[in-house]
């Protein structure tokens, strides 16, 4: 246990903007500091650290809390773990009080430790020091090109080819065989205990810290009798989807080159650096997978996947990337010549022209699918309309809407079909992602990235904005009919980019449907065809098979919705241009509706608890929850209101 003392001295030290800015590149805002939040995914800041404060808090997805909190959250560490994370990088020492589990299983992943570290020593001085390691491993490191400073840089080493020797000196060490098992070490027949890697050149794997996690073996047999290599199991300190080889040492390199390149092949990782390329890890031979993505952004938004020029190279390329692309990264694709790989190709060119070479010929990654899949389809048009359909699913993973429209713009033209066709496309498909709810959620995290960014701000706004915004909103029926005439006349405009009014305004308003039973019918109707990915033109309401909601049409239509002057300049001339600006006058509309529902549904509610206190209801507590949840909706809705101009 960690003493009540050393937790003080802990938190006196540690520096929220320091600890934060350990992980995520911070911009300074004010007295603040404000970073893309690190806990979900989004593209407008809304992640603020506030250093007078020593507190973190995301707008978006409302996590918050201390500098210990930080390390708890992002790095997945216990509070006592955290604890100890910080007083590391503070020099705090700390005397521990006994607290058996905790000391048992940090003790249990720390002999892991040791024993990969005692493994890995023993593998290099096997390749160092005996003849059989010199004459066989040695001298094949050497053949391939890898000098001795790179050979120690990597703490490569070699597993005697026998029965014994590692065992042996493993038991002299007093290390239990059971853990060397556990950790993949050694196998186990009938009680006798026998090492597991023999005969192969060895590459340790390292955690982020630098300590070794696990082995993967190098067989140096041309027949095919054993895999090419074999890896350490996981274990509690190995986690194969989490870690990527090489990250330790590139990761410098990768934050300051602002680019992570992405290898298959451990080797392939050895080379680059010793040709001074350094800002390289390896996905070893798997596809890529969420976690190890989420490990590179950490460092930068930029991955250049480097590839094998052969088939089975390319078709890893097109695996996994879907993922990259929806965490939002930039993923760009370098091919290889033909029968090279990054080692071979690097040796052969050296540093400048391998770099000439990547520069040239990388391509982005969707321009290069859609090319490859094009080339395959050839003139068939079942094919080709499969590869269109592939494509624009790939698009709609793309979450910052300018990038997206850039590429929607540069595939139309590849693909020799309409840009709004493949919007309304993307739109069917982002909006049926939407409807399921986890989606939902994180798109609300989205648009609620829009709230201010500093502390202090929203303190301010909380003490003096609500009367006056107050008084400036219209009542809820005036409300709803602004945003019902909005959908009718501008639905089919663009938001943003690449997304309709009529999208934002439906997903924005799902929980909160019109009161008026008309208008509610004509937003349902609204929203079954957004499903089937269509807009709806005015005419659509004015002949539909419903007299009043053909009237409610015409009544909404003779009394059009008054574009402020700025919106028309706007939409007159950007509205075929790639920025559109809608988006402030609409979300205005839509925050202005929302608040105006939160407002009823706090009276309402305000009215439930004056019952309830009458009555002793215990149901009361529940009923003055939802109302702090009111008053938090109505600060965050009234704050994103008040930078802007209220008709
Ligand atoms: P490669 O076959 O391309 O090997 O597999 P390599 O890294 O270029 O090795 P050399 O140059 O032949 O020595 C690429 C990666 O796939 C994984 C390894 O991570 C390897 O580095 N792999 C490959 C395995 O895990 N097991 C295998 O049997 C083969
Ligand atoms: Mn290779």
């Amino acid at each position: 246990m960690i003493p009540q003392t050393t937790i003080a001295s802990i938190m006196e030290a540690a520096r929220i903007e320091e600890v934060v800015g350990d992980f995520v590149t911070l911009k300074k805002r004010g007295v603040n500091f404000i970073a893309c939040c690190p806990f979900h995914n989004e593209k407008t800041p809304s992640f603020t650290v506030s250093p007078t404060k020593n507190i973190y808090k995301c707008f978006g997805c409302g996590e918050a809390g201390s500098p210990t909190n930080f390390v708890m959250e992002h790095e997945n560490m216990t509070y006592p773990d955290a604890l100890r994370y910080l007083a590391q990088k503070y020099n705090i020492e700390i005397a521990e009080v006994d607290n058996e589990k905790g000391r048992e299983e940090r003790q249990a992943r720390d002999s892991l430790f040791i024993i990969n570290n005692f493994a890995q020593e023993h593998f290099q001085n096997n390749l160092q020091h005996t003849d059989e390691g010199i004459s066989v491993a040695l001298s094949y490191f050497r053949s391939r090109g890898f000098s001795d400073t790179t050979i120690q840089k990597f703490q490569l080493g070699y597993s005697i080819e026998d029965w014994d020797t590692f065992i042996k000196a493993a038991q002299e060490k007093g290390y239990r065989l059971e853990l060397l098992k556990k950790l993949g070490l050694a196998g186990e027949k009938n009680g006798r205990f026998y090492p597991f890697f023999r005969g192969r050149v060895m590459f340790p794997i390292h955690g982020l810290s630098g300590k070794v996690v696990a082995f993967a073996g190098r067989t140096l047999k041309k027949e095919k009798k054993s895999p090419k290599y074999v890896n350490s199991p996981e274990t509690e300190i190995y986690n194969k989807s989490k870690v990527l080889y090489g990250m330790f040492l590139a990761r410098q390199e990768v934050r300051k080159q602002d680019d992570c390149i992405l290898v298959e092949g451990y080797t392939d990782v050895i080379s680059l650096h010793q040709a001074g390329i350094e800002n390289v890890v390896a996905s070893s031979g798997t596809s890529l997978t969420p976690d190890q993505v989420r490990l590179i952004k950490r460092y930068t938004p930029n991955i250049t996947i480097l590839y094998d020029g052969d088939a089975a190279g390319i078709k890893a390329a097109l695996r996994g990337v879907d993922i990259i692309l929806s965490e939002g990264m930039n993923v760009k694709v370098v091919i290889l010549p033909e029968g090279e790989d990054p080692d071979s190709f690097v040796q052969a060119k050296g540093r400048t022209d391998f770099l000439a070479y990547v520069k040239e010929t990388q391509k982005d990654f969707i321009f290069f699918k859609a090319d490859l899949l094009l080339k395959d389809a050839g003139d068939d048009p079942v094919k080709k309309s499969a590869v269109i359909q592939d494509i624009i699913k790939t698009l709609a993973k793309i979450p910052d809407p300018i990038k997206r429209a850039l590429y929607v713009r540069e595939c139309a033209n590849l693909l020799d079909i309409s840009e709004r066709l493949i919007i309304t496309q993307t739109n069917k498909i982002k909006y049926n992602q939407i409807q399921k709810n986890k989606e939902r959620k994180e798109l609300q995290a989205a648009q609620e990235a829009h709230l201010p960014a500093s502390l202090q701000e929203l303190e301010e706004i909380q003490k003096a904005a609500p009367k006056e915004i107050k008084k400036q909103i219209t009542g809820l029926d005036v409300c709803e009919r602004d945003l019902v005439r909005l959908l009718l006349e501008f639905g089919e405009e663009f938001y943003d980019i690449d997304y309709y009014v009529a999208v934002y305004i439906i997903q924005q308003t799902l929980d909160l449907p019109p009161t008026n039973p008309i208008y509610q019918k004509m937003v349902n109707l609204y929203r079954q065809h957004l499903e089937e990915g269509k807009t709806l033109s005015k005419d659509f309401f004015l002949e539909y098979q419903d007299p009043q909601i053909n009237k409610a049409t015409i009544d909404l239509l003779s009394s059009p919705y008054e574009l402020s002057e700025n919106w028309k300049i706007k939409h007159e001339i950007f509205v075929t241009q790639i920025v559109t600006n809608f988006k402030p006058e609409v979300e205005n509309l839509v925050d202005r509706y929302k608040l105006r529902w939160v407002l009823k549904m706090k009276d309402e509610n305000q009215e439930k608890i004056k019952l309830a206190q009458k009555s002793n209801d215990l149901d009361i507590i529940e009923l003055l929850k939802n109302q702090l949840q009111y008053e938090e909706w109505i600060k965050q809705l009234t704050s994103k209101l008040k930078g802007v101009i209220i008709r």
